[in-house]
């Protein structure tokens, strides 16, 4: 299946921020029911150590869902030694707010807009991008990964979509679980049940975006491609694949660099 770089709801600047923040909760409430992250974690949590990284700095956070699987799956982030920190260029304030109010030992937040394309020299740590990285067309994706190299900041990206039809199947289903888990999503807001039951933009958009979202992720093998071209990349250590999600034919597909120590 060929990649194509179709448009995201989500993505409109147009869009009301308590619909944006509804889709958002959703795949927060999704990624932590389903542990979606929970091999990745794990991966992600030897580079952490190997790296000896003290501060995670989360980009296109949504409603911070991934953080939440950090959390919970990597022991040094339970135990408040590596800390993250969640930026998006519409924050989900809400969601932030609730995070680092009930683990403040884990969570902190930028409150203005964080563009993962101009990421600000004072947000110094581990970047990581969860279901976010198919959002940037290939000069941009590169544009990403260009910026960690130069700021000599390691990152992780990883994608719980992949161009694959059970989980474009999959998106289909996602209206019913919208309308199923809503009132039980966090933090409760009135107005995603106004824009789920009342005016059902959120169930339609979440499909709409997740369908998008599968066809516009990228391979491991293009995950490379892209990082072959970035100048200085062979000053960093790649590893890319494909995370499977229990016994199902599909998963997290990730991307990781890491700078290699410098010589003596
Ligand atoms: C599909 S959501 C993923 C959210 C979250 N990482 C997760 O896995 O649940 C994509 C997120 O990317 C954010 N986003 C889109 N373009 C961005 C940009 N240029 N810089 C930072 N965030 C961006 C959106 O606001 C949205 O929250």
């Amino acid at each position: 299946m060929r990649r194509m770089h179709l448009f995201e709801i989500e993505d409109q600047p147009w869009l009301p921020s308590s619909i944006r923040n509804g889709i958002t909760d959703f795949l927060q409430f999704a990624v932590e029911q389903g542990n979606l992250y929970k091999n990745f974690s794990v991966r992600l949590a030897k580079v952490l150590r190997a790296q000896q990284v003290e501060q995670i700095v989360d980009l296109c956070a949504g409603g911070g869902g991934p953080g939440l699987s950090m959390l919970k799956n990597i022991p040094e982030i339970n135990a408040g030694k590596v800390k993250i920190h969640l930026t998006d260029y519409y924050p989900n304030l809400p969601a932030f707010a609730e995070l680092a109010s009930t683990n403040p030992h884990c969570f902190t937040y930028t409150a203005e807009p964080v563009s993962a394309l101009d990421v600000p020299s004072h947000l110094k740590g581990f970047r990581t991008l969860f279901s976010s990285f198919h959002h940037f067309d290939q000069t941009d994706a590169q544009t990403i990964i260009a910026d960690a190299i130069n700021s000599r900041q390691g990152i992780a990206i990883a994608e719980s979509t992949q161009r694959h039809p059970l989980l474009i199947a999959y998106m289909f289903v996602t209206p019913i679980l919208v309308l199923i888990t809503s009132p039980f999503q966090k933090p409760f807001r009135w107005s995603r049940l106004f824009w789920t039951y009342a005016i059902p933009i959120v169930p339609i958009a979440v499909a709409f975006d997740g369908i998008v979202s599968c066809l516009r992720t990228y391979t491991p093998a293009e995950l490379m491609g892209l990082v072959a071209n970035i100048p200085n990349s062979s000053q960093y250590d790649w590893d890319a694949g494909v995370e499977r999600i229990g016994f199902l034919p599909i998963g997290v597909t990730y991307l990781i660099g890491t700078p290699k120590s410098l010589p003596e």
